[in-house]
């Protein structure tokens, strides 16, 4: 409901805008075989991630919202960070696209790991934060009675439209608009390592600072890897073969 509120008043101040579900996208879990770093050449799941992170990269504003389950964001959205790792490898060079969050809870205190997850994903998909709100509304569309969330929904697509950061409370990092949390107060931000001190130095999330991730970290892993895959194959030969009764659901059938 946010999202569409957002859109509308973005679209009533003239801009062309289009509204993505992720109920209609086919969205798959990563499986760890890291091939789109150690082989190149993305992903081999055939689903809608890629089509999504390659969509985004062409507008230039972005909306997020999401609501909260126990504590967090819906696995989707989390399926769709951990797929960025693939996006990241093949689709460097993306633009930075002025983003605005929205997460919706029920309850204030309830929502612990929801803004982290929204907020990490718009920065994977090239955005930069321009304003993140969270709102606090049971019940589906129960938002839409909140008034002040409407305006401040409102006020959040036209600092996307115009590109321009709304400024954040004291304590609350200006790059993730995530709080520091009262450890954090002095250096580096914990979640995205933007440091106020040193406002050039590039933070985890900068383009520059992941593709960096990607090409002098993750891709060097492989050599290291490789180098040690038949010490690897011979540990892993007692892992396997220890016996382990393994549970199925009974419609997979028999293991063997
Ligand atoms: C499975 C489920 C788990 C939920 N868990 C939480 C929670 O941990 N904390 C919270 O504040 N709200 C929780 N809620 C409430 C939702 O955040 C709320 O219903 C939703 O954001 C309302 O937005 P909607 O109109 O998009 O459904 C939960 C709702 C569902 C359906």
């Amino acid at each position: 409901m946010l999202t569409r509120v957002a859109l509308r008043a973005a679209a009533g101040r003239g801009a062309g805008v289009e509204l993505v579900s992720l109920r209609d996208l086919r969205l798959t879990f990563c499986e760890g075989c890291l091939s789109c770093v150690y082989r190149g050449g993305g992903c081999k799941k055939e689903d809608d991630v890629f089509w999504l992170y390659e969509t985004v990269s062409r507008y230039d504003g972005l909306i997020l919202a999401s609501p909260t389950y126990l504590l967090g964001a819906p696995a989707q959205v989390k399926a769709l960070i951990d797929r960025g790792v693939a996006a990241l490898a093949v689709l460097p060079g993306r633009p930075e696209i002025p983003t605005g969050t929205i997460t919706v809870a029920g309850l204030p205190g309830w929502d612990y790991f929801a803004p982290p997850v929204v907020n990490q994903l718009g920065l994977l998909l090239g955005g930069r934060l321009v304003g993140s709100l969270t709102a606090y509304a049971p019940g589906p569309g129960e938002v839409l009675l909140d008034d002040d969330l409407i305006r401040r929904t409102e006020e959040l697509a036209r600092a996307v439209l115009e590109d321009r950061p709304v400024p954040t409370p004291e304590g609350v990092c200006p790059v993730c608009r995530l709080p520091r949390g009262e450890s954090a107060r002095q250096g580096p931000c914990p979640f995205c390592r933007h440091d106020p001190a040193r406002p050039d130095a590039l933070h985890r999330f900068s383009r520059e600072s992941l593709t960096e991730f990607v090409t002098d970290w993750m891709l060097p892993s492989r050599e290291r890897f490789l180098a040690n895959r038949e010490e690897i194959k011979r540990l892993r030969v007692p892992v396997l073969e220890t016996e382990l009764p393994v549970l199925r659901p009974e419609r997979l059938g028999d293991p063997e």
